[in-house]
């Protein structure tokens, strides 16, 4: 990544010290920053800060003719184009997250929900979608208390990984890598041994960012 690059930063757990996702998150900034010592890092805490949910005046915001939108709809649009301002001044997207009843937390489904705009981050044409947040990749960070794993008996429950892939997908970003944690509900070997493995996969990806 080259000195001028921005590394856009999301944890959506709900938990502090206790996360981790967070942790994984806090390994790879720390090899990211050493491997990248010029880059520009915005954190956004997703999960202590919920992002507002898409409300009336939002849906007025993001749609009615600019002239005639009242101020709630201004003011809701308004944090909606923050976050999209954000997303888009990204090169690299790294989001941490536990799998929170076989998808992902409502804090990040909120977030998605404010950066999945059209004629911001998607276009419709005549031809059908097209995403508008291009030239970006994506790395997400997974925490599990089974294992939820793609190929794996739970994976058929995971509901996270192929919607983060569509949506992210949908609005142009399609270089999209998954680590997990997984499995940390159980015993303490299976749950170390997949930690461990995640942060070696954590560490190879800081380095090649
Ligand atoms: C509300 C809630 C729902 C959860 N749902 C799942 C689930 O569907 N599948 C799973 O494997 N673990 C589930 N877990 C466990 C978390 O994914 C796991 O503890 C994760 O490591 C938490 O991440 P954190 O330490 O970053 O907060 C759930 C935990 C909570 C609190």
């Amino acid at each position: 990544m080259n000195s001028t690059s921005t590394l856009l930063h999301l944890d959506a757990s709900p938990r502090g010290s206790r996360s981790q996702s967070r942790r994984l998150g806090i390994d790879f900034l720390v090899a990211f920053r050493a491997a990248n010592p010029s880059a520009q890092v915005v954190t956004r805490d997703l999960g202590r800060n919920p992002p507002p949910f898409v409300s009336e005046a939002w849906v007025e915001g993001a749609f009615a003719p600019a002239e005639s939108q009242s101020p709630a709809a201004r003011e809701a649009i308004a944090v909606s184009n923050a976050f999209v301002d954000e997303l888009l001044a990204a090169d690299q997207l790294v989001i941490t997250t536990p799998i929170y009843n076989l998808s992902l937390p409502a804090a990040l489904k909120a977030w998605i929900d404010q950066i999945v705009r059209a004629g911001r981050t998607f276009a419709k044409s005549a031809s059908g979608f097209e995403g508008l947040a291009k030239n970006k990749r994506a790395l997400i960070l997974v925490t599990s208390g089974s294992d939820f794993r793609p190929g794996t008996p739970g994976g058929a429950y995971n509901f996270l990984e192929p919607y983060l892939r569509a949506v992210l997908g949908f609005i142009g970003i399609t270089d999209v890598e998954f680590v997990y944690a997984h499995s940390q509900g159980a015993d303490a070997t299976t749950r170390s041994t997949a930690l461990t493995e995640a942060q070696a996969a954590v560490a190879h990806f800081a380095r090649a960012a």
